[in-house]
């Protein structure tokens, strides 16, 4: 008898990872998603969609025009996919081989990980220190003749640090037989771009995503910047109709509306800096972000906070089981009323818990794991 169907060892020895997806009602500052909405000229070229849009197969070149053309460069430098999430798991398949090592900094968002170990490569870790900021130095150092993919987001998820273009550079020139990924999921909020450098360098690959500032976490749209010779090679393993075409009917009006995505990135600032200033004066550990987003420490209080939180119809995201990240929780900033609803909630909620500041313990773990 045979021994019946198994999936390949790589997959079989993978973590799951379950996003809390469910039962996500009330003001959803969990997921980093701009909970103001959309341009509304997205919402009015979705009622223009016909039976035609939905019976075709979507076209995705005039897409990657108009991308091209937003971010001022050629479109063949450009390959629009399924979200930030595919473009990694692209990269992996083209990449990487079983055994291949692949490096990135923690913590960090998780998709990295999953998607290389899911080829049978492996990961190898760079804990940040004490300040959560970007271990440059030590992952310069951490690069073998093995490494074939390095994945920096930058800000980063969940810290809001931010690496250099220096660093990044440094980085990039350090192992031009790896691709490295920087993820500039966040790059509305702060950090410096390395957009420029895109096609310059063969082993850059920038990824932008569509889920974040634009409000299009449900379209599923990212982009994915690279060299022409290289993205040839992504373009061989992704799916013709990879990016649906309801997404791709409305991506010029979501790019075209400039004015909509700078005011809501105004909101987002003021409020991280209403937020921190918060934290600042209840003398609440956290670390200045670069991102629509900011991290602090509640230590023992963590699980009650998260849980008197959503009481007060506020997700907010548990943090504690990222590497470095215990009695940590995350919040998202909205646009500015949503961030008056937060600020009167989250001194009720303190009091309420009994909260009392508490100094973060030292991180036991650090280096290159
Ligand atoms: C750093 C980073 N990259 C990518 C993504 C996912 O982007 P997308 O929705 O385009 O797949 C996220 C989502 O949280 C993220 O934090």
């Amino acid at each position: 008898m045979s021994a019946g169907l198994r999936a390949r060892r790589a997959i079989e020895t993978l973590k799951e990872y379950h996003p809390p997806l469910g039962g996500r009602d009330g003001l959803r500052l969990d997921f980093n998603e701009n909970v103001d909405g959309c341009s509304p000229r997205v919402l009015d070229t979705l009622h223009s969609i016909t039976a035609e849009t939905l019976n075709k197969y979507p076209e995705r070149e005039p897409g990657e025009q108009a991308v091209a053309h937003h971010l001022g460069l050629p479109s063949e430098q450009v390959l629009l996919t399924n979200g930030v999430d595919e473009a990694i798991h692209l990269l992996a398949e083209t990449y990487l081989e079983p055994g291949d090592e692949t490096l990135i900094a923690v913590p960090t968002f998780s998709m990295y990980e999953i998607y290389a170990l899911a080829t049978g490569a492996e990961v190898r870790t760079v804990q940040s220190g004490e300040a959560l900021e970007f271990p440059a130095a030590e992952l310069l150092r951490a690069i073998t003749p093995r490494t074939r993919f390095i994945c920096v987001a930058n800000p980063n998820n969940p810290t809001g640090a931010i690496a250099t273009r220096a660093q990044l550079f440094a980085i990039v020139q350090a192992a031009p037989q790896a691709a490295v990924l920087i993820d500039e999921a966040y790059t509305h909020f702060g950090g410096e771009s390395l957009l420029d450098q895109v096609g310059r360098l063969d082993n850059l690959f920038v990824s932008r995503t569509y889920s974040k500032a634009y409000g299009l976490a449900g379209f599923r749209l990212g982009a994915l910047l690279g060299s022409a010779s290289q993205l040839k090679m992504l373009r061989r393993v992704a799916s013709p109709y990879n990016v649906n075409g309801i997404a791709l009917t409305c991506l010029t009006a979501a790019l075209d509306d400039r004015e909509y995505i700078a005011g809501y990135i105004a909101q987002v600032l003021e409020g991280r800096s209403r937020l921190e200033h918060f934290y600042l004066e209840q003398r609440i550990p956290y670390w200045p972000s670069q991102a629509n987003f900011v991290l602090a420490y509640f230590g023992s209080y963590r699980q009650a906070f998260v849980a008197e939180m959503r009481q007060r119809g506020i997700l907010v995201r548990d943090r504690n089981s990222d590497p470095g990240c215990a009695g940590c929780v995350r919040i998202t900033l909205g646009n500015r009323l949503q961030t008056e609803h937060l600020l009167r909630e989250l001194p009720a909620a303190l009091t309420r818990i009994g909260f009392e500041p508490q100094p973060r313990p030292t991180l036991a773990t650090k280096g290159t794991q």
